[in-house]
């Protein structure tokens, strides 16, 4: 049976990245395509940045391909990861040939947990001037995590496991993170190192070449991962993957880019990787394969978009992909 696959541009440049990577997707394997709406715009017309439609849609689909929202991203993002079971965001930071990074030498997979800790909503004022927020964390979410991030290391064949926490000052909340994480490891046998999310981030910039796949508490994957965006030539490099359950949520980790939207200038690697993540999920391998071979091959030997020093078009690039598969 074709496998159904939700498509959710949202605003700005997901409008402008998406279209491509669906090209990118049309031409290698055969999807059914259904499309959604969701974000600002929607917002604007009828006062719900995610119509419930939509939410829905994300949570019958086989996978869903997202590009980005603005200011509605929490709005939309969050519930969408929960629409479709995903509790693992996988976003890999990659230095790759002929891309002028900072770093070289990178090769990173950020595994970060995606259902708790700081980005739980549970927000209130509780006096005039006065905020506070709670940040939840349980064993069973950070053993989960743990096993996804373990799992991850040993198929895709990175040696080093680094876990991010903060349990010196948060003692409770990331003690426990860090007892599941403990937990796991000691029942398979697995290595790995704790880092102070703090000094890890200084690590990831001076030695990134000693971390490989790093598990982290949701706000700490959040930031650590657009650090590591800095370290291979940008936003427009990174894709991502919300998956655990069976459906899936694939998408940049950038945002909609307000400053380059309209412009046809943006670069759609991201967007094209997130996909090639998500024939992976759909177990199409070698198409995914084939897809970053010819994304790999266009980032070496251009053309190139702005973000990466050229003064190619999203369409150009998309088109010298194509002609790669
Ligand atoms: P952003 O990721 O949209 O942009 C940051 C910088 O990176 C900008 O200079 C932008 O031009 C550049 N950039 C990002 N993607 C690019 C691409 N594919 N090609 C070339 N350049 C690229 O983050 P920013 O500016 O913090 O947020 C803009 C809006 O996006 C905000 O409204 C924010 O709420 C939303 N946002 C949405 C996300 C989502 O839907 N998942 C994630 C992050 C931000
Ligand atoms: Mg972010």
């Amino acid at each position: 049976m074709t496998e159904s696959v939700l498509v959710v541009p949202g605003d700005g440049i997901g409008r402008e990245v998406v279209p491509a990577a669906v090209e990118v997707l049309e031409a290698v394997v055969d999807l059914e395509f259904h499309e959604a709406d969701a974000g600002d715009r929607v917002k604007r017309e009828t006062g719900e940045a995610l119509p419930a439609e939509t939410y829905r849609r994300a949570s019958e689909a086989d996978a869903t391909l997202f590009g980005a929202a603005g200011e509605t991203a929490a709005d939309v993002v969050l519930p969408l990861r929960e629409a479709v079971g995903s509790f693992a965001n996988v976003r890999p930071a990659r230095a790759y040939p002929g891309v002028d990074a900072l770093r070289p030498e990178t090769d990173l997979v950020f595994v970060r947990e995606n259902t708790e800790g700081v980005y739980a909503g549970i927000e209130s004022e509780v006096a005039d001037g006065v905020t506070t927020l709670t940040r939840v964390v349980t064993d069973e979410a950070s053993r989960r995590i743990a096993e996804f991030g373990f799992d991850y290391a040993a198929d895709n064949g990175y040696d080093d496991v680094t876990v991010a926490h903060k349990a010196n000052v948060m003692r409770t909340t990331d003690g426990r993170f860090l007892d599941g994480v403990a937990a796991v490891a000691e029942e398979r046998g697995a290595d790995y190192e704790p880092a102070l999310m703090d000094s890890l981030a200084t690590d990831l910039v001076m030695r990134p070449g000693e971390h490989g796949v790093v598990i982290c508490p949701n706000l700490a994957g959040d930031v650590l991962s657009d650090l590591a965006a800095g370290l291979v030539g940008g936003l427009g490099l990174l894709p991502s993957a919300n998956v655990g359950a069976e459906g899936g949520l694939f998408e940049p980790v950038h945002g909609s880019a307000p400053d380059i939207a309209g412009e046809g200038v943006a670069n759609p690697a991201a967007t094209v990787l997130s996909a090639a993540m998500l024939l992976e999920h759909l177990g199409e391998a070698s198409a995914a394969a084939r897809v970053r071979t010819a994304v790999e091959g266009v980032l070496a030997d251009g053309p190139r978009t702005p973000d990466l020093g050229g003064d190619a078009s999203t369409a150009a690039v998309t088109e010298a992909i194509l002609a790669r598969l």
